[in-house]
């Protein structure tokens, strides 16, 4: 248990795609920086590989306990912030929003003027809209069925590159548990409990 970071396609692959998809949905450049929440999770850790892979000058890799800070750093994230810690980090160009909820509003105030937040977490949230007025900040949704099929051709060359990235390992995935589908309810367990350093894999 624990976040050892291995080669395994399907992990890879198939968090990546959202990671590769939500920072192309950001059009980050290597020159901005990224505030990422949840960046210890399943898609979060990779996303933090991936900025970093793009040049991505300024990670700030967010997340719910300070244990998981040594983790994050691990993957190249240049600072960590607590949710819970009175001041995040300095603005950023850019949020990848993998919590949502109460955490929202947190993350668009992270958002330096003109800063771009891309929202594709299962946790909602209400946003109120003057929070983006004065900024001039945005926010833009993410599904990956929608980005799969309306920007089909970017969708497959990133399959290519997750694929390339495994192959030469420069992208790991971490594998915080392997666990038997029998006892599928142990992996319910570790989500629910947050404790996740990347995947919880069920072994048919
Ligand atoms: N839009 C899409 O098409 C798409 C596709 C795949 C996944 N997603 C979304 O991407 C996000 C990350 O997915 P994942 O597979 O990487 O997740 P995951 O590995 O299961 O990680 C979950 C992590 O989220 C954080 N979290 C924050 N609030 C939570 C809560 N109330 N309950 C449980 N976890 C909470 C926890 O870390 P901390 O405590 O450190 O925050 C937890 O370890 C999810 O919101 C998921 O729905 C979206």
């Amino acid at each position: 248990m624990g976040g050892r970071l291995r080669g395994r396609p399907s992990t890879v692959v198939g968090g990546g795609h959202v990671a590769l998809a939500a920072l192309a949905t950001a059009e980050i450049t290597a020159a901005e920086s990224v505030l990422l929440t949840g960046a210890a999770s399943g898609v979060g850790h990779l996303a933090v590989q991936l900025a970093k892979i793009q040049g991505v000058t300024r990670v700030v890799a967010a997340v719910g306990a300070a244990d998981k800070a040594d983790f994050v750093r691990g993957l190249g994230a240049d600072e960590v912030v607590v949710y819970h810690d009175e001041s995040w980090s300095d603005p950023v160009d850019v949020v990848l929003d993998a919590v949502g909820g109460d955490l929202l509003p947190r993350a668009i105030a992270a958002l330096r003027p003109g800063g771009r937040l891309i929202f594709f977490n299962s946790g909602g949230g209400t946003v109120p809209a003057f929070d983006l007025l004065a900024g001039g900040k945005t926010i833009t949704g993410l599904t990956m069925a929608r980005f799969a099929s309306t920007r089909r051709e970017l969708y497959e060359r990133h399959h290519e590159r997750l694929w390339q990235l495994h192959r030469t390992g420069e992208l790991r995935a971490a594998i915080h548990a392997e666990i038997a589908l029998s006892d599928a309810a142990s992996a319910h367990e570790i989500i629910e409990a947050r404790a996740n350093r990347g995947k919880v894999v069920l072994r048919p």
